[in-house]
């Protein structure tokens, strides 16, 4: 397994494109199996989460080609189930249940496990397919559903952490070839949902109110080819501004879209960087004083979780006390005990992390447990003094297009150690 060799101190500076949405292009790939015709996705980064969603897409007998980031996909002849390992292994994958279901009236998919970021259920996905006249069985790690007829239906998909995001999208998805209305309340409102209904819209779909936690779907009877450009990954982006501030430099984000970013900008701010807003780029800047930021994560336009562990990172750097609430995920705090290998001081009391700011972070070698974590490692073993070794960085693969030849080329010292 390869890892990342980090000699930290050294201040980010220079200019870096953000590549497309990761968790956009997922469940955009995913819709392309509502219909028989050709579908063309532009801006598609070059990561191995979206590599693995081609070969579930594939195990279902679509078609896939993915250069030069475009991916050219094509369902003409698909089948309700896929390979049981390869969909068990993202939980991503279960965006595929609503097209499927939508498309064939029957799909058959493998239950997605927890993953060690929380126990990720997915019962109001079920509950949502459900609503539309869909019979549900789980059974032997699979969930088996049928539908000889979708009908809209008035869905509430509010969970106990709030709206759903694959959630929405898999009864988005679902809902556009059902008969008559869908109203979904308490949607999620993420950029992501509004990306895959401009995306639905272009094949023909007739959705109103993206965006907004009310979802209004006028079924139609069949979908054509689209094309589509992914809107800018926000996390991406929010990542390269931490690491601008934790290192005391000057990043310019290209292509980044600062209306998706509001909360983190927020906090960024709160903490003392200087952020500019120009046609097509933000520049973040940093180099003062770090000051402490106590946040919660919630569902956009709140804090994203997609964000916590980065932040952390940037609080261990904070003149005093920072308290970090996590009300997404139940035990995403895997990186606060690796950030302690570096010195920060951090205290986990239920679901907030106490870190008290200021003491000197010092290289040491780190394990990565979860792609948001592994990105807090990674700017943590920038900003810190000597050599800091991040294990498992096939985690950061999943999500960050050539992580380190980015950071790289705004003048980090950092290298790939092929794994043995
Ligand atoms: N939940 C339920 N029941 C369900 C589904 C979700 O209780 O049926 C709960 C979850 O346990 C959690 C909350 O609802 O407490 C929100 O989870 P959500 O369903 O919104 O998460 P997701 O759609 O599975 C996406 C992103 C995650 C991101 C979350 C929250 C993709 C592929 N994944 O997951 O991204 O953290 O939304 O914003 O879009 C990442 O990129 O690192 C990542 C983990």
């Amino acid at each position: 397994m390869d890892s990342f060799l980090i000699e930290g101190g050294i201040a980010l500076r220079g200019e870096v494109n953000i590549s497309g949405s990761k968790n956009a292009v997922l469940p955009i790939m995913a819709a392309a199996l509502l219909t028989a015709e050709t579908c063309v996705i532009r801006r598609v980064p070059d990561l191995s989460d979206v590599r693995f969603m081609g070969r579930i897409l594939e195990s279902v007998g679509a078609e896939v080609k993915f250069e030069d980031g475009t991916l050219t996909l094509r369902a003409a002849n698909i089948r309700g189930f896929g390979d049981y390992d390869l969909i068990r292994k993202m939980r991503g994958s279960i965006c595929i249940l609503g097209p499927l279901l939508a498309r064939l009236r029957e799909a058959t998919v493998s239950l997605p496990g927890g993953c060690v970021i929380g126990t990720r259920p997915i019962d109001l996905h079920l509950k949502a397919l459900q609503a539309l006249g869909a019979e549900i069985r789980v059974a032997g790690g699979y969930v088996y559903t049928t539908a000889p007829r979708l009908d809209g239906a008035l869905v509430f998909l509010g969970g106990r952490a709030g709206p759903t995001v694959l959630g929405t999208a898999n009864l988005l998805m679902a809902a556009t070839l059902a008969e008559g209305v869908t109203v979904i309340e308490s949607a999620a409102c993420e950029p992501e949902i509004i990306d895959l209904a401009d995306f639905l819209n272009a094949m023909g779909a007739k959705i109103h109110g993206a965006g907004s936690p009310t979802l209004t779907i006028t079924g139609v009877k069949e979908l054509h080819g689209a094309e589509h450009d992914l809107i800018p990954d926000r996390i991406e982006a929010g990542t390269f501004a931490v690491a601008a501030v934790a290192t005391g430099g000057e990043v310019t984000l290209r292509g980044a879209r600062p209306d998706h970013m509001g909360a983190v900008l927020d906090k960024l701010q709160e903490a003392g960087a200087r952020i500019q807003r120009s046609a097509g780029a933000l520049t973040i800047k940093g180099g003062g004083l770090v000051r402490p930021v106590d946040l919660t994560t919630m569902p956009y336009s709140g804090f994203p979780t997609d964000m916590q562990a980065q932040l952390m990172a940037l609080m261990c750097q904070a003149q005093g006390t920072s308290i970090i609430t996590e009300r997404i995920f139940e035990s995403r705090f895997m990186h606060a005990s690796e950030l302690m290998r570096l010195g920060a001081e951090i205290a986990i009391e239920g679901p907030s992390a106490i870190v008290k700011g200021g003491r000197p972070l010092s290289g040491a070698p780190v394990m990565a447990s979860d792609l948001r974590a592994s990105a807090a490692l990674v700017i943590a073993g920038m900003a810190a003094g000597g050599t800091t070794q991040v294990h498992r960085v096939y985690h950061l693969d999943r999500g960050y297009e050539r992580m380190e030849e980015k950071l790289g080329r705004l003048g980090a010292r950092i290298s790939r150690i092929p794994g043995e």
